[in-house]
């Protein structure tokens, strides 16, 4: 039987990722992609700019890895392992790959191969990407990605990847560390390779860059705050897993914290969790050192700026966390100060198992602005819009979703259109708003 080169990347992949749903948006991916894509590995694409591209690689521990970039016509790329770790307690590990001497908005090959046999195990595709020539971006907001939601943790990724987003922020509880187990380092890191082979975020045949700032369960524990017995090492891990290092367009700033400065935008991802204090006990969110850096940078010009942080910045919840809430003085003491910045500034947030949009108030920065909370991509949900009611409101859903941005930086202003995206596909709810600093 003759078998077209889609149809047995078809068969491949269906067999290898098991995959079920015929007309999914990851089919025409499949037929677009590299020529020896498999999904057998687990792979995510990093930080990336107009001359270079960071990638993980998730790693049999007893089988390492050799790696190969090439172009579309076959001209061999520069990459370098990094960094790397391998635990005893596990049997996976992580490759840190950098890839560099790209051109601009080019198309680009990884081939995972096996070092004994020298054959191509994996096959992804890639490409690199310019920050400086747009003023406008389309990112993808998610949070909490519970691996134990089988299905949904393949076809929300799915229809994420189908959306074709510049970037992809992850902004918080990307892995459930404590889900069901003790809290220790083996765990932490068994609950990481666990996630990275589960979610479908990482099978992609075409990658897109990711970056990533934790929350509570990726941190190691639910609601933990600085005094976390295991922060050191889980930093570790989270870096291994989601981070990225230095390069043009990107900085890292405190704990894993990071800047991006793309697109006529610039995005603080905050640490919320290595510097935070006790919840109401008068203490600070991101620590003294990591906010006074964030207003330093804020204020070095007036670019169009999206705060992202894994609790939510202007709700008071019962029961959930939020800045407002449980930082009240250290919050009025910040808006305080982003007042004085001369760039518009908006909300990005997740952790509480449904997406709103909520509109904030003049009276805080001296314009209109607003708070876009994405949660949960597949987690536990209920419907809870009666009981967290919030009169500043303008759109929600408890549904699994994601919300994809389109924000355009403009002179003083930045316009936006948020749309939640659910399992089915379809859009839960549209949002569209001008911040315009007055
Ligand atoms: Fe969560």
């Amino acid at each position: 039987m003759k078998t077209s080169r889609r149809g047995f990347l078809q068969l491949s992949a269906s067999s290898i990722i098991g995959y079920s749903a015929l007309g999914s948006p990851l089919f025409s991916e499949i037929a677009e992609a590299a020529t020896g894509y498999t999904g057998q590995i687990p792979i995510c694409q990093h930080m990336t700019n107009s001359h270079s591209a960071q990638l993980t690689v998730l790693t049999n521990g007893s089988n390492p890895y050799a790696y190969k970039v090439y172009d579309a016509k076959g001209r061999p790329q520069a990459i370098q392992i990094w960094d790397h770790e391998i635990r005893k307690s596990y049997h996976q590990g992580i490759d840190k790959l950098y890839v560099s001497g790209l051109e601009p908005d080019n198309s680009y090959y990884l081939q995972v191969i096996d070092k004994d046999r020298g054959t191509v195990l994996d096959e992804r595709k890639f490409k690199s990407l310019k920050l400086s020539s747009r003023s406008n971006v389309r990112f993808a907001l998610v949070s909490c990605a519970s691996d134990f939601f089988t299905t949904h943790a393949r076809t929300m990724w799915d229809n994420l990847f189908a959306q074709k987003p510049d970037m992809i922020f992850l902004i918080g509880d990307a892995v459930y560390c404590d889900f069901r187990c003790a809290t220790t380092e083996e765990n932490i890191w068994r609950r990481y390779c666990e996630t990275r082979s589960r979610l479908r975020h990482f099978r992609q045949p075409s990658l897109i860059p990711t970056l990533a700032v934790w929350d509570d369960h990726d941190y190691g524990r639910n609601n933990m705050c600085k005094t976390f017995k295991y922060k050191v090492s889980s930093k570790r891990t989270f870096d291994l897993f989601f981070g990225s290092r230095n390069t043009d367009g990107f900085k890292r700033t405190m704990g894993v914290g990071s800047q991006l400065t793309a697109f006529g935008h610039k995005f603080f991802f905050l640490d919320d969790r290595y510097f935070r204090d006790e919840a109401q006990s008068g203490g600070m969110m991101w620590g003294g050192d990591q906010q006074e850096l964030l207003l330093e940078k804020i204020c070095e010009n007036s670019k169009p700026t999206w705060l992202l942080n894994g609790s939510q910045f202007f709700t008071g919840y019962h029961k959930q966390e939020s800045f407002a809430k449980d930082y009240g003085k250290n919050f009025a003491d910040l808006l305080t100060k982003l007042r004085k910045c001369d760039g518009p500034i908006a909300f990005a947030s997740g952790d509480v198992h449904f997406s709103e949009v909520s509109s904030v108030d003049p009276k805080y920065l001296g314009y209109r602005t607003y708070e876009y909370t994405s949660s949960a991509i597949h987690s536990i949900n209920f419907p809870v819009q009666l009981i967290y009611r919030n009169p500043r409101r303008e759109e929600f859903t408890w549904h699994h979703n994601f919300l994809i941005i389109d924000s355009t930086a403009g002179r003083n202003a930045m316009q936006i259109k948020a749309r939640s995206i659910n399992a089915r596909n379809k859009i839960e709810f549209s949002h569209q708003a001008v911040i315009r600093r007055t």
